[in-house]
């Protein structure tokens, strides 16, 4: 991999001591990285400490001779490869949000050239970040393809819950590495479908199931740090968008088929949602109100379109269809008859149950499970874990498919 330049800005927050992690583990991975501190952000960590690291100066200061002579702020914006704010309180979020420049860091994150990805890791208390101008302002700056990574939820530093934490230093690396596309995968395009899909019976009520989307945003998120280019479809989770994917939000079945098709075409297609099966036939415009002695109003429903096979039939097949299984009996026969309908290349097959032994632990919004791999010429246990790792063991083994000369290197 080529040295790729990052430039990181650490702004002031108690989280910035986690930066010096971040440029730790950039260096380690090959990576120049230069640094810029706010002001606040100095009060955090020194340059000195920055500098060991990076094994570069610390760029502190706008009106700083010795480093306009040796760098020209603007230049250290056009160097680079991407640049990351870590952490990125709401001061530098706001002032990033309406063009104001009157430090280093906004002069240099208002000269940046939209082509230059950006990825902002938030960290800040809780009320900061829910009070409705830092969501307003956060909007503005997605909207114009600055990408977040976080909040997370936790233990704030102040003694107080809630989300607010920055992403650890590990997670904003892998963000990073997806936002640049490297990786075995790069140059491969994936579409993965997410979460549940909500149904309309009236304006208020729908029909739809408990699917958390917890896996298909780990194999979105598994997908886009492996390097491919990934277009994630989800319908309503309570979940963040995952770092490095272009993530369109949908409600209905109608709607994620658009929004595939519009994706499409695409070399890896990955059917993770709980699609509903059936929709109201007729959905009122009005709230359907109920009426004194009368029976409940009886609801139609039809068939929704089968997006996984129809990606699967489509003109345009992508290399590898993979589909999932959710069955409470004959497992791996019913996950293979559904893997031959449907004309997908793999299943993974799971049961209703997280944990197939004890039957335990139903698997919707769990953590973990145990899922066969159906191919059409093998079919494998692997042993329960997390909803992570077996995103990751997936993308490997897709990895070894598309891409053997990678697999392994
Ligand atoms: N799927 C889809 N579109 C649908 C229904 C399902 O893309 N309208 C995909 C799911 O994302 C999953 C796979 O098909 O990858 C299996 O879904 P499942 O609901 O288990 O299959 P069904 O077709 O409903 O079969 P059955 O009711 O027999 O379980």
């Amino acid at each position: 991999m080529p040295q790729r330049n990052i430039l990181l800005i650490v702004s002031g927050g108690i989280a910035a001591y986690k930066s010096l992690d971040l440029i730790r583990n950039l260096r380690k991975q090959g990576d120049c990285v230069r640094v810029v501190l706010t002001a606040g952000g100095e009060k955090f960590v020194t340059p000195l400490s920055v500098s060991a690291l990076s094994g570069t100066a610390a760029y502190t200061d706008m009106w700083s001779l010795k480093d306009e002579t040796e760098m020209g702020h603007i230049r250290l914006t056009r160097e680079a490869d991407a640049i990351i704010v870590a952490p990125a309180t709401a001061n530098l979020i706001a002032k990033t949000a309406c063009g104001i420049a009157d430090d280093l860091a906004s002069t240099l994150l208002l000269a940046t050239r939209k082509d230059t990805p950006v990825l902002f890791a938030p960290a800040m208390n809780t009320a900061m970040w829910e009070n409705p101008v830092t969501q307003e302002n956060i909007e503005k700056l997605k909207a114009r393809g600055i990408r977040m990574i976080g909040p997370e939820t936790g233990d704030m530093a102040c003694g107080e819950s809630g989300p607010g934490r920055m992403s650890e230093p590990e997670t904003l690396l892998k963000a990073l590495n997806a936002l640049l596309g490297s990786g075995p995968l790069r140059g491969l395009s994936a579409i993965v479908t997410s979460g549940p899909t909500f149904e309309p019976i009236d304006p208020v009520r729908f029909i739809g199931n408990r699917a958390s989307g917890k896996q298909g945003h780990a194999l979105a998120a598994a997908l886009a740090t492996q390097g491919a280019a990934v277009t994630l479809v989800t319908g309503p989770v309570s979940l963040p968008d995952p770092a490095g994917c272009a993530t369109v939000h949908i409600e209905t079945a109608a709607e994620m088929k658009n929004a595939v098709c519009a994706a499409m075409p695409c070399d890896i297609a990955v059917c993770a949602a709980a699609v509903a099966d059936w929709r109201p036939e007729h959905s009122a415009n009005q709230k359907i109100k109920k009426t004194e002695g009368e029976p409940p109003a009886p609801v139609t429903l039809t068939e929704n379109p089968d997006i996984l096979a129809e990606i699967s039939r489509s003109k345009n097949r992508p290399k590898l269809v993979i589909g999932f299984s959710l069955e409470t009996q004959d497992l791996v026969e019913n996950a293979n008859i559904k893997r031959r309908r449907k004309g997908c290349d793999w299943i993974l097959a799971n049961s209703v149950h997280a944990n197939a032994d004890t039957n335990d632990t139903p698997v919707f919004g769990a953590d973990s499970n145990t899922v066969y791999l159906i191919t059409e010429t093998n079919q494998e246990l692997w042993p329960e874990m997390s909803k992570t790792k077996i995103a990751e063991a997936l993308v490997a083994r897709m990895i070894k498919t598309l891409r053997p000369q990678a697999d392994g290197a």
